[in-house]
């Protein structure tokens, strides 16, 4: 299995589903740096499981432990730091019963395959989402470390099934939408000219408005209602990074974001900048026309590039976009094969689900964009 990532931070992730816990090593992170853990634990919160009636109700306060890479007051040690979160909800008796019929979208089916009866098949095992928790951690830590560097990385919800947030509703409910959510944050480079709320630890569901908010609740409620799921898109914005980060070829920006985004499961595409638009664009409409800010500054009038060219980062907002898709396990019948007595049948996955994997994930890709951008700044 290779649930390593990083050239110059090294992060390992660990654990199963249903094992007893599950976690994370990383290595390269500098001595002396005071971490806030009441954000990190709010960063965590927002990615936990059973908060709501939009996520799986399987209840874990996903707290972790950590067993190394500190010293007194907070302070990293320059030692690696590992985190373990235990698993205590679980109910591997929903798998068992399915153990010889693979979920259609889910990974049971390869993973026989691949390694055979003596896999963990409960909750995932090794593919499951819960995977992401120690991720977050990872995130959650090298996020603080970032900000300190003047970078900021912050994801919203663009798309989810079939509703859109375009901005289009912003201008009839901006001003209750704003009271609610707090201050908005411009995303400069995403194609919208619409102010975004941050993501921030009191937004779990970061839209520009609260009629989008409510449409994709409902459009949420009404799957899981019918038995099935919905995906979405998010897209992400790291901003702050200065020009020159990264390399060309194989160790490009886009190579090592994607690389960590693509770890993360039911992600199944990613986009920078215009992405596949760019393919149907003119080049004069396509390129960034450079000039100069106020302060001399080397700048680029639009972002289509979306902050990278040849790998390396041009100062501009880095902007890319991931495809989340719908939740595999759902309860409405599908079709899938016994294979321990060769039959077709039809399968209604039991167990507890997140009817829609995309208001959890938006903290999972801040904190996959600030492994990958940290670790490509320290080899700068
Ligand atoms: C935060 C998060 C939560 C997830 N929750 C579920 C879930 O409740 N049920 C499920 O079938 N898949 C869930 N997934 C997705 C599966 O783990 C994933 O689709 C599966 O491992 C197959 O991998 P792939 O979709 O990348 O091919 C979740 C993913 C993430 C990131």
């Amino acid at each position: 299995m290779s649930s390593f990532y990083g050239e110059n931070i090294k992060m390992a992730v660990f654990g199963q589903s249903h094992a007893p816990g599950i976690g994370v090593t990383i290595d390269g992170i500098p001595a002396g740096k005071k971490i806030d853990f009441d954000r990190l634990s709010a960063f965590l919160r927002r990615r936990a499981p059973g908060r709501d009636p939009y996520s799986t109700p399987r209840n874990e306060s996903d707290v972790p432990e950590f067993i190394c890479g500190f010293s007194e007051g907070g302070v990293t040690c320059g030692a690696p730091v590992t985190a373990i979160i235990r698993n205590k909800d679980t109910r591997s008796s929903d798998y068992a019963a399915i153990a010889d019929v693979p979920r259609p979208g889910h990974a049971d089916y390869t993973a026989l395959v691949k390694y055979g009866p003596s896999r963990d098949a409960a909750g995932g095992g090794h593919f499951s989402g819960r995977l992401t928790a120690p991720v977050c951690v990872a995130g959650g830590i090298v996020l603080q470390l970032l900000e300190d560097m003047g970078v900021t990385v912050k994801a919203r919800i663009v798309s989810l099934g079939k509703v859109r947030d375009d901005g289009a509703e912003a201008a009839c409910d901006k001003g209750a939408a704003r009271e609610d959510r707090g201050p908005a944050v411009d995303f400069p480079a995403s194609s919208p000219a619409v102010d975004f709320p941050a993501s921030s630890p009191a937004i779990d569901f970061p839209v520009s408005n609260l009629a989008v908010e409510n449409a994709m609740k409902q459009a949420i409620e009404e799957a899981k209602a019918a038995g099935d799921s919905l995906g979405g898109v998010l897209e992400c914005v790291v901003e702050g990074v200065p020009a020159g980060v990264g390399d060309p070829m194989f160790g490009g920006l886009e190579n090592r974001i994607s690389g960590i985004v693509f770890g993360i499961p039911a992600v199944k595409g990613i986009e920078f900048g215009s992405g596949f638009a760019c393919a149907s664009m003119p080049g004069s409409e396509n390129n960034d026309g450079f000039c100069f800010d106020e302060n001399g500054k080397v700048v680029t009038e639009t972002n289509n590039c979306g902050g990278i060219l040849g790998g390396i980062s041009n100062g501009m907002p880095i902007v890319f976009r991931v495809a989340i898709k719908p939740t595999p396990s759902i309860a409405k019948p599908q079709k899938s094969v016994d294979l321990k007595t060769g039959e077709q049948v039809i399968l209604k996955v039991p167990g507890r689900h997140d009817p829609c994997i995309v208001p959890r994930a938006v903290p999972v890709i801040e904190a996959a964009a600030a492994i990958a951008v940290y670790d490509a700044i320290l080899g700068r």
